[in-house]
């Protein structure tokens, strides 16, 4: 019997080093160890045994025992240890990798180029003020000379407030007057940017909402070069040193002259193109000396005082500057247009 027990062990301890999965040790247990191994029965047997002989080899029946338990739990934990090690390996998470960037947010394009043109024209003395986009058609219309009925308002159709008299202003001009009256009667040189509406078809061209940016100068030596020579400055700091600029007679009823800015197309480097209707020329801004009348709404006398104003589009200026061919991805909030500005 106790050389059964000793040949069991060698078998048990051999085949368990052998072993190569969690499964097969668990057979092996169920085959040794288990309620009907091998040394369970064993151990039964012993009952059937002589007396003298019982206590030894029941000894020995539990020390085996003892010695394949023994065994079998270190072969467990390196089975354990083995797959953890393999968990580790098959999981590796590279701490050193740098992490993933997360996108930061940006500004959009018209405020960018909107920034731009402060910058450029801070240089030049002037600050940037911000006036109401709703507005009332005295500011908007009356005090700049367009009466009611006056023709000129078909130019600038706008949206009506259910308040009598209180729009969405069409221009940034009622600034104008804003600020006139809150400056008068100091010297200004202001920028007057923000939103304005206009009631109209949208088309690549125009937008019902856009922005602008007013200029408005006032002070006693104020004169038409001055307003010529901050544009000319404007427009080669913003497309080019080398940019021609010319100056057209227009019509504005709150300036006196009037004139209407063109630049060289500087797609096509005045050759004439697309752009520029094949005249080598693109307008970029409306200007002209501030109406005597308007300079008296705004408080001054002009007898005394002069002064400049301009209205520009920062979307036809970032059209011009990016080559984009249509105002309506501006806000259109079509990703693929906005992040080529990130
Ligand atoms: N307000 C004019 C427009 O919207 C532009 C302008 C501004 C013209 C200032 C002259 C002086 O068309």
């Amino acid at each position: 019997m106790l050389e059964q027990l000793h040949q069991l062990k060698e078998r048990a301890l051999s085949e368990l080093q052998g072993l190569s999965s969690v499964d097969a040790l668990e057979k092996w247990r169920v085959a040794y160890l288990g309620r009907k191994g091998a040394l369970t029965n064993i151990l039964r047997s012993v009952g059937q045994l002589p007396v003298q002989e019982r206590p030894t080899v029941g000894q020995e029946a539990n020390l085996v025992k003892l010695a394949l338990k023994q065994a079998y739990n270190e072969k467990a934990e390196a089975f354990k240890r083995e797959e953890t090690l393999r968990l580790l390996e098959q999981e590796h998470i590279d701490v050193t990798l740098p992490g993933r960037p997360v996108q930061p947010g940006y500004l959009h394009v018209s405020t960018q180029t909107l920034r731009e043109i402060y910058a450029i024209f801070a240089q030049m003395g002037f600050q940037v003020l911000e006036t109401p986009e709703v507005e009332t058609d005295v500011n908007n219309f009356q005090l700049l000379n367009i009466p009611p009925y006056h023709p000129a308002r078909d130019m600038w159709s706008t949206f009506y407030t259910t308040h009598e008299g209180v729009l969405l202003r069409t221009h940034t001009s009622p600034g104008q007057i804003r600020a006139m009256r809150m400056y008068c009667p100091e010297t200004i040189r202001l920028l007057l940017p923000g939103k304005c509406y206009r009631y109209e078809a949208v088309t690549a061209r125009s937008e019902s909402m856009f922005y602008q940016v007013e200029g408005l100068a006032v002070g006693k030596h104020v004169t038409m070069g001055d307003l010529k020579g901050v544009l000319i400055s404007f427009a080669r700091q913003m497309f080019g040193a080398d940019r021609r600029v010319r100056f057209r007679c227009s019509y504005f009823p709150f300036t006196e002259p009037s004139v209407e800015v063109d630049m060289d197309c500087i797609i096509c480097g005045g050759e004439g193109c697309r752009v520029c209707k094949h005249t080598g020329w693109v307008e970029i801004l409306g200007a002209g000396m501030v109406h005597p009348q308007v300079l008296r709404n705004g408080g001054y006398d002009p007898t005394v005082y002069t002064g400049f104003a301009f209205g520009l589009g920062p979307e036809r200026i970032a059209m011009l500057k990016y080559r984009i061919d249509d105002i309506r991805y501006f806000f259109g909030n079509d990703l693929r247009f906005l992040h080529q500005f990130a």
